[in-house]
Parts: C-alpha cells; structure tokens; sequence
C-alpha cells in the first residue's frame, strides 16, 4: 500500500469537507477509520493529476457534457473491488461529501459525471469492476457494474451459441446504469428489459454495508428494478438470467425514401409492428438525408431488424404480416446471435466481435434527446408535419422502437418500468451537433424543443410517458401546476418515467434512504417532512 498516495486522498477529503464543516475531532476520527481500510493506490484522481482528464473523458458519451458551463468533479475515484466501494460511501458520508456514480458514462444529460446540485462533489468511476461469471448450468450470469453490455454478450456467447442476453443494443452502455433504468434492446419483444430478466443484486447502501436481494427486501430489489441510478445504493453486480437464442438469427436493414413511399409505409408499421411474431423485432431509424447529385434532401426511414430465426421463416412472416416493405431474401443476412448485436449496433461487418471486449464507444457528439411513447398511429398528415421539421434542422434523427409481444403481456406494476401494455412504439428523439459553443447548443436546443412540443398532440397524455434511461432534465420544468418545492417538481418527471409506480419509489426511497445521500437532479425523493 502507497502511505503516500492515501494521505493525498485525506488531504482531498478535508479540502473538500472544509466546505461544510469545521475540523472536528469526529472527522479526525473518519480519517484514521479512512486511513486504515483505503489500501489501493493509483484509485484516487484529482485535477493536478495529469491523467484526470483523460479518465473523465473516456466514458463520457454526451460531449455537451464535458464543456466548461457543467461542473466537473473535484476529484475521481476508481474502486478495484466491493471493499473500496464500501469505504469511498462511509467516508463522503461521514464527511458530507457529494458522491455521484458512473458504470459506463452514457447518462443522456451527464449527471454520473457532472453535478449541478451540491458542488463540490467527488466521481466514483466503476470502470475497474467489470468482472463477469456466466453460470450455464444455473442459466444466469452475474455481473459487475463497471462492465459494457457488449463485454457482458460477448462472455455469454463465448460459453454457449444458444444464450443470450436481453439488455441494449448500443454495445457501449455501462450495466450499472443501463439495466438499473430498465434495458430495452433487440429481444425485448420476446423476452422483455433487461430488468425483467433480473435474478438478484449486490448493492451498497448509504451506511456502507452490502446488501442482496434478500437483505434489500422485495420493496428496494423492485425501486432498482427499473426505478434508475442514482438513487439507492451503489450497484455492484446484477445477476440475469440467461435467455435461449436460436443458433442462426437474420437480420436486415431496408431503406426507404420519401420518393419510395416512406411515409405510406411507415403508416402501415405502425399499426402492425407492435403484433407481428415476438421473434420478429423490426425498428425504425428516421432521418434527413442529401439526395446524391442534387442540393436537396428527403427523408430516410430505415428499417432494422432482428429475427429470432432463419431467413425462410423470416421471409414468410413478413410476406404475411408487412408484405407493404417488401422484404427480400438478398436483404437479409444469416449469422450468430453475437454478430446480430455487431449489426443492430451499427458496425460494419469487417469489426471483429472481439472488438466488444475494449468497452469502447462507438458513438461520441454533442446532442439533447427526448423521449415519447406512441398508443394511437400518426395518421399521414402528421407524419408530413414531422417530414417538414426534420428537413429543416442539421442532425436530428428519430429511432422508433416497437412493443407489443412480452412487453405488454408484464404489468405495468411489475416493475417501475410501466410503459407496457397498449403502447405501439416509443419514439426517441435525438439532436447532434458537433461543436462545443454554447450558442451551437442553445440553437439546437430551441429546435428539439419545439419539436417535441409538435409531437404532443401524436404521444401518451397525462402523463406524457418517458423513459428514464433518456434523460431529460426538460421534463417538468416548465410544468404550470403544483408549487416550486422539489418534491412537487419531482413529481411531475416522476410520473412520466414511472406512471403509478412513483408513489412506491418515493416509499422505498424514504426507508432506505432517509437522509438522501444517493441523490441527483433526477433521483427519486424522500416523502416531504420525513428526510432532512
Ligand atoms: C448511444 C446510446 C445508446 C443507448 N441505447 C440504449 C438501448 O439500446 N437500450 C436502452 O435501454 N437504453 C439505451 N441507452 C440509454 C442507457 O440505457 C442509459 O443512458 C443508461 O443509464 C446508461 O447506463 P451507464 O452505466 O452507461 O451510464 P452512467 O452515465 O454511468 O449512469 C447512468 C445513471 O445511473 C447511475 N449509475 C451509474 N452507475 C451506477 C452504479 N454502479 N450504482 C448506482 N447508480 C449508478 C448514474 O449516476 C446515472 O444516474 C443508450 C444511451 C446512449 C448514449
Ligand atoms: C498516467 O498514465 C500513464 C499511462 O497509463 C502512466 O504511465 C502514468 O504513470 C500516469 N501518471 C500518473 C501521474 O498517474
Ligand atoms: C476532454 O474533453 C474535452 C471536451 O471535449 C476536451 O477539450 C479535452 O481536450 C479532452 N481531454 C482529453 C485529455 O481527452
Ligand atoms: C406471399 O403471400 C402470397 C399470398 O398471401 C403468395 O401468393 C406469395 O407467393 C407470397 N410470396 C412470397 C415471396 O412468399
Ligand atoms: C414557480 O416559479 C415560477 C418561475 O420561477 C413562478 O413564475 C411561479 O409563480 C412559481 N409558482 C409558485 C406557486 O410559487
């Protein structure tokens, strides 16, 4: 152990508990308590150290983030193991420190590695806890925070070409925050989220202690079942069950333009994606493109899919139930359920499915998204409306995403999730720009505003459902009811991600966590007049 390196860790923690209390001789005590149990050097980064910012950016997916007006941490910590993680949250306990917690960095508005509320605040970085056990014989597997989905599928397909795993679709998400806010993916029609799916978890609460789902008790392995990050304990591990998986899938991507009927096309997926075969996943990526040859632009609906199958049934399911697309046999491909995630994630097929195992993201820019889900198809006049405002803007991109299948035959109470059974698709809306100017952000900001204000009249009302996973700080503030104390604001975001499950996330929240030390600009509050 380096005496040097955890004096430097001390010396931090009373620089930044100066800010909130005076040095007592209780705090002189944390520290020896502090200085006896941290042993790990080369885990503790602060702003002098020349590799703080390389390490605060390697996760980071929403650049807008890392740009000057977001508060950066005073200091990162990378825990090696369970013990460490214990130590960091009974020390910033003891001491009043802020802590916020990153798994795989993909928070939509940043906030596991910059904070608005409470600075100074100090980055646990769960990257170095990535381990991951398949279990083939139990059907599960257990796996650490810190580690990718990408890194999680490759280890399952590794042990057996028949099991997968029903989590995201983009290879990079962290499973800390991913499968904490749901985890929608490719399969989610056959077997539900990622939260669905989930067996048990290994947590630390705010008195440092860890805790299983029998310790937790239904009430909190329910709240984190969905309920999001941020806001319980620090998640160490999820344990999920193992899902079959044909050993030949096929995917295709069709494209469709404006002057290839897209929208007479798109009409028709909408009212029929959400009851095709659940082995049958078909989205929809939406977007403004140059018509090569000519200044002008049309839009692009491409339709991506995953089938639980070979290509022959394929064929026969969507001549029966989409024959409008007409699908052909030379726009599909045949291949292992891991090379499936390789396509639906967008990599070319010359990337070898090793490249999971780097944990490296493949999608890096400045952007804002949003989120709505769909219960009533856009009739045409609607969807020329949407032709008309993504024509007009630099980079927006829309993805639709089907339900229907096992996402409406699970209760809306099941878990936090609720957006389930009557929901034809959920739309995400995303804005990407490329430069760090505020000016370029408040611009593209004004856009996906009133755009999403549009859509209202299209989406899920009272209230108008969102998905956790996608962030969005928008959300009630500019809601005219209620009064402005936080748990009035609270609830009105908290309906919208989790509907009538919010009441029992704030009872879960209050017991556990009664002082509110797991807290963020989205974190599910303490009943009114029972915390501090
Ligand atoms: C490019 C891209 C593609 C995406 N694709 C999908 C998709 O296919 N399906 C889907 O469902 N979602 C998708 N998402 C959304 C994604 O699920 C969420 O952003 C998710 O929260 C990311 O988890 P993370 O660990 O990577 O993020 P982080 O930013 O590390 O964390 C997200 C939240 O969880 C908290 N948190 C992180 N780690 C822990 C921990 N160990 N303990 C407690 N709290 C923690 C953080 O404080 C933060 O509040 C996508 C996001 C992006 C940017
Ligand atoms: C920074 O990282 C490099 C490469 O990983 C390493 O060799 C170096 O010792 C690190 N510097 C400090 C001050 O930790
Ligand atoms: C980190 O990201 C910021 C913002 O994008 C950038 O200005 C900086 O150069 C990056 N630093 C490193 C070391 O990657
Ligand atoms: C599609 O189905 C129709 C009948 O519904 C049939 O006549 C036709 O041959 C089928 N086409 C293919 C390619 O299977
Ligand atoms: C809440 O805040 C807004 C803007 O800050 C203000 O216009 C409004 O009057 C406030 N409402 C109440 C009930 O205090």
């Amino acid at each position: 152990m380096s005496y040097f390196l955890l004096s430097r860790f001390l010396e931090l923690l009373v620089i930044l508990s100066f800010a909130h209390f005076s040095f007592s001789t209780q705090i002189q005590q944390t520290f020896d308590q502090c200085l006896s149990t941290i042993q790990v050097p080369d885990t503790f980064f602060t702003p002098n150290n020349p590799n703080f910012t390389t390490l605060l950016n390697s996760t980071a997916q929403n650049l807008r983030c890392l740009t000057p007006s977001y508060p950066k941490p005073q200091a990162i910590f990378t825990p090696l193991n369970e013990y460490d993680v214990q130590t960091a949250v009974i020390c910033a306990k003891k001491l009043g420190i802020h802590l916020r917690f990153r798994s795989g960095g993909h928070d939509y508005e940043g906030i596991s590695f910059t904070s608005a509320m409470d600075p100074p605040f100090v980055m646990i970085d769960m990257s170095k806890m990535r381990d991951v056990n398949v279990d083939l014989d139990d059907n599960s597997v257990w796996v650490e925070a810190g580690a990718t989905v990408g890194e999680l599928y490759y280890r399952v397909a590794e042990k057996s070409s028949t099991h997968g795993i029903a989590a995201g679709l983009c290879t990079s998400l962290g499973v800390g925050g991913h499968i904490t806010g749901g985890a929608y993916g490719s399969m989610m029609r056959k077997y539900g989220l990622g939260v669905d799916n989930a067996i048990d978890a290994k947590i630390v609460n705010a008195d440092g202690k860890i805790m299983d789902r029998v310790s937790m008790g239904e009430d909190v392995f329910w709240a984190i079942s969905g309920g999001g990050g941020g806001s319980y304990g620090v998640i160490l591990s999820w344990k999920l069950k193992l899902v079959p998986v044909p050993a030949i899938v096929t995917v295709f991507n069709v494209q469709k333009t404006l002057e290839q009927g897209a929208t007479k096309i798109l009409y028709r997926w909408q009212q029929l994606a959400s009851n095709f075969d659940d082995d049958l996943f078909v989205r929809v990526i939406i977007n403004p493109m140059d018509i090569s040859g000519t200044t002008k632009r049309t839009i692009s609906t491409t339709y991506n899919a995953l089938f639980l199958g070979g290509v022959d049934r394929l064929l026969d399911i969507m001549n029966s139930s989409f024959p409008e697309l007409g699908l052909k046999k030379t726009d599909c491909s045949e291949m292992s359920w891991l090379e499936s995630v390789m396509f639906i994630a967008g990599y070319p097929t010359t990337v070898p499915t090793t490249f999971l195992l780097t944990g490296k993201p493949a999608f890096l820019n400045y952007f804002k998204a949003k989120s709505d889900f769909v219960k009533h198809p856009i009739p045409e006049t609607g969807l020329e409306g949407i032709w008309k405002r993504l024509l007009k803007e630099e980079h927006p991109l829309m993805i639709w995403n089907p339900y229907g299948g096992m996402m409406g035959r699970i209760s809306e109470s099941s878990t936090p999730f609720p957006h389930r059974n009557g929901v034809l698709f959920k739309i995400q809306y995303v804005n990407i720009w490329s430069v760090p100017e505020k000016e370029a952000m408040k611009k593209h900001y004004k856009w996906i505003r009133k755009f999403y204000k549009y859509m209202g009249q299209y989406v899920s009302m009272d209230p108008r459902e969102a998905y956790v996973n996608y962030r969005d700080l928008d959300l009630g503030m500019n809601d005219k009811n209620g009064d402005n104390t936080s748990f009035e604001k609270a609830s009105s975001w908290g309906r919208r991600y989790y509907k009538d499950n919010f009441m029992r996330l704030v009872k879960a929240k209050t017991e556990f966590d009664p002082d509110n030390f797991f807290r963020h600009e989205q974190s599910i509050p303490v009943l009114p007049g029972k915390g501090f």
